[in-house]
């Protein structure tokens, strides 16, 4: 029977499509992915996937958030996700562009702005609070705190684990083309 690898192996399009459904289908394992960039050390928190466009894949966050200035810093990120029912694992690796302001596409700013008390904290994200002051915001300052992080990858790698054997296989762009190989497990 045809496994979900086998789909991700079949070409770069088909791998990118299997990440889509699992990003959409209720309860699907590329929704809430791992988000790794760099900061003084390592650093790492779980995002929404808004959208996987064929270049990019796009997080909305807080400008004011600890991963904007890192990401400022350092373009560099990985992202990571695990399905339990299939047992793969598929990290990306690239880097980020940030849009904030006039620049950020208005099917976007819309989407967030529904959720706007997400971005309209009155203390930026991590940022010492004394008792009840967790709820003080600002909404009208919403729309200027949304960022878009647009992850932008190089490499994919899918490790499936399986009782006939262990499956690993990277995407890499070479030139402008995913050229796909299969690695050590
Ligand atoms: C299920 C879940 C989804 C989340 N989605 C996002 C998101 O899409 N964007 C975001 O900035 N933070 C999101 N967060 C909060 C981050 O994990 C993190 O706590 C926050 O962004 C501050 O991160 P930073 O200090 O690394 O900048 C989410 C948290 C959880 C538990």
């Amino acid at each position: 029977m045809q496994r979900v690898m086998d789909v991700m192996v079949s070409g770069h399009r088909q791998f990118m499509d299997v990440l889509e459904a699992a990003r959409t289908r209720r309860g699907g394992f590329f929704r809430n992915v791992t988000l790794v960039t760099s900061g003084d050390g390592p650093d790492v928190r779980t995002v929404v996937l808004r959208e996987i466009s064929p270049g990019s894949l796009v997080v909305f966050t807080d400008r004011r958030s600890p991963k904007f200035s890192q990401l400022q810093d350092d373009d560099r990120a990985a992202i990571h996700a695990y399905d339990q029912k299939t047992k793969l694992q598929v990290r990306g690796y690239g880097t980020c562009q940030l849009v904030t302001g006039d620049k950020i596409p208005q099917k976007f700013l819309r989407e967030a702005m529904q959720r706007r008390e997400d971005y309209a904290g009155f203390f930026s994200p991590g940022e010492k609070l004394d008792a009840g002051q967790a709820w003080d915001m600002d909404l009208d300052q919403a729309s200027q705190n949304l960022a878009l992080i647009l992850f932008k990858p190089h490499l994919w790698d899918v490790l499936e684990l399986h009782v006939e054997g262990h499956r690993r296989f990277g995407w890499n762009l070479e030139d402008g083309e995913w050229v796909g190989s299969w690695r050590a497990p």
